[in-house]
């Protein structure tokens, strides 16, 4: 990590939304762990220092996850005939009251880390589960790894199976403690006060966690809007319903910066307050359409300037591995170009790319792309195995059929804040 690093190979990355940076057979060079830039041409003061030359490799910046579910990783793939309240009561639920084994959770968790890492995912919003231990397990697996980003232990107190339902004090009591703990100890993942959803959580929880959120300046990340029978059930449940937002933001839980899975179905006026407040919307493709949960309008996000990030939502999606979540969302976006009667424009790959990197990047605190000064997040992906690889398709074209057909396995190198790790 200490010293000069210079990537020789051709470099993509997405600054800002719409925008990709093509450099052909480029340098990407870092000192001492830090971006110092991306060149056409080597500079004159690097002359001398030595050159990984990566020739018939893409170089971008790795992969941000801003929303999954870590204890659900053994789930991968299972029940998605079903329906999010239903697959939740079946699969998900049993599976998550398996972390109260600490020895469940370091095996679930080790791996966890170590398949994000060779999927080029070194940036993460994750939930663990109700568990105070196995949470801190997976921040040690996480640490460890060099996966950076955002943890939290789940909170939920009514309407769950016996096994899996917190009493509420002990539950506010845990999370204070683990958020004391989790601070103290660790360095690149950092703690979010992680309500489930509403339906899960009674307003004296959602009462406490605010308060949390609030005294240790912590964020929040949950899920709003993501389904109909869910909706309707918050409605059902609530005293005065004034949308879904307002369930959390009447206990201090729709504030700056607060990570929103799913926002399928949020209505003009839920929108609205997002963009005032700055509250990001974290689209998951793959599980919105897993679960059979409807279209979320990017473009119409996106209009209205909202934050969007791209989220796995394993395993609520069946892939963990970003590149399929991209793809996801591109295709979802197009059967939303037809249900508005093509008026709101599909994603694009450059923008699609965006909200996979350089979005949840900035919601942790990087800058977009490579930005000189970040830490380096990066990976090195080669496509010689692709047909007619040869063929002298711009860098562009290599990198648009790279995301549509790479596998983790194509990955050969992996930064994490300025380490090598793959
Ligand atoms: N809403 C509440 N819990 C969950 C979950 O585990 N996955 C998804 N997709 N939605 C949820
Ligand atoms: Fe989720």
């Amino acid at each position: 990590m200490n010293g000069y690093l210079i990537l020789h190979g051709d470099i993509v990355e997405a600054p800002s939304f719409g925008k990709l940076n093509c450099v052909e057979y480029g340098y990407l060079v870092a000192k001492d762990g830090r971006i110092v830039g991306v060149y056409k041409d080597l500079p004159e003061e690097y002359e001398g220092q030595p050159v990984t030359d990566l020739a018939g490799s893409i170089i971008m910046p790795s992969f941000c996850d801003m929303h999954l579910h870590a204890p659900q990783y053994p789930l991968l793939g299972l029940g998605l005939d079903m329906q999010l309240l239903e697959w939740l009561e079946t699969y998900t639920y049993p599976t998550e009251a398996r972390f109260a084994s600490n020895e469940y959770a370091s095996r679930v968790y080790y791996a966890f880390a170590k398949d994000l890492i060779n999927g080029g995912t070194t940036r993460v919003a994750a939930f663990s589960s109700i568990h105070k231990e196995a949470t801190m397990i997976l921040m040690d697996a996480l640490e460890r790894a060099r996966v950076i980003g955002l943890v939290g232990k789940v909170n939920m107190d009514r309407n769950c199976p016996d096994y899996i339902r917190e009493d509420t004090a002990k539950s506010l009591e845990d999370t204070e403690q683990w958020i004391i703990e989790s601070r103290r100890k660790y360095r690149f993942v950092k703690p979010a006060i992680t309500p489930r959803f509403i339906p899960t959580c009674s307003p004296e929880l959602l009462d406490g966690l605010g308060k949390l959120a609030a005294k240790y300046n912590i964020p929040v990340q949950t899920h709003l809007s993501e389904n109909s029978d869910e909706i309707n059930l918050t409605r059902a449940l609530s005293k005065e319903y004034a949308g879904y937002w307002h369930e959390y933001a009447q206990h201090g839980l729709f504030t700056e910066g607060a990570l929103m899975a799913h926002c399928v179905y949020s209505d003009h006026m839920e929108r609205s307050v997002m963009h005032e407040r700055n509250v990001w919307a974290v689209h998951c493709p793959t599980a919105n359409m897993d679960l059979s949960t409807g279209i979320m309008p990017v473009r119409r996000f996106v209009y209205e300037d909202i934050n969007v990030a791209l989220g796995s939502d394993v395993a609520g999606g069946a892939a963990i591995f970003m590149p399929r979540v991209i793809i996801s969302a591109i295709r979802a976006s197009k059967r939303n170009w037809l249900a508005t009667a093509r008026n709101e424009r599909c994603l694009n790959m450059a923008e699609a790319f965006y909200l996979a990197t350089s979005a949840g990047a900035k919601r942790l605190g990087y800058g977009g792309g490579f930005t000189p000064g970040d830490p380096l997040h990066c990976i090195v992906a080669d496509d010689q195995r692709m047909c007619m690889a040869d063929e002298g398709r711009s860098l562009r074209e290599r990198f648009e059929r790279l995301i549509y057909r790479m596998q983790p396995a194509d990955i050969t190198h992996v930064w994490s804040e300025g380490e090598r790790v793959k």
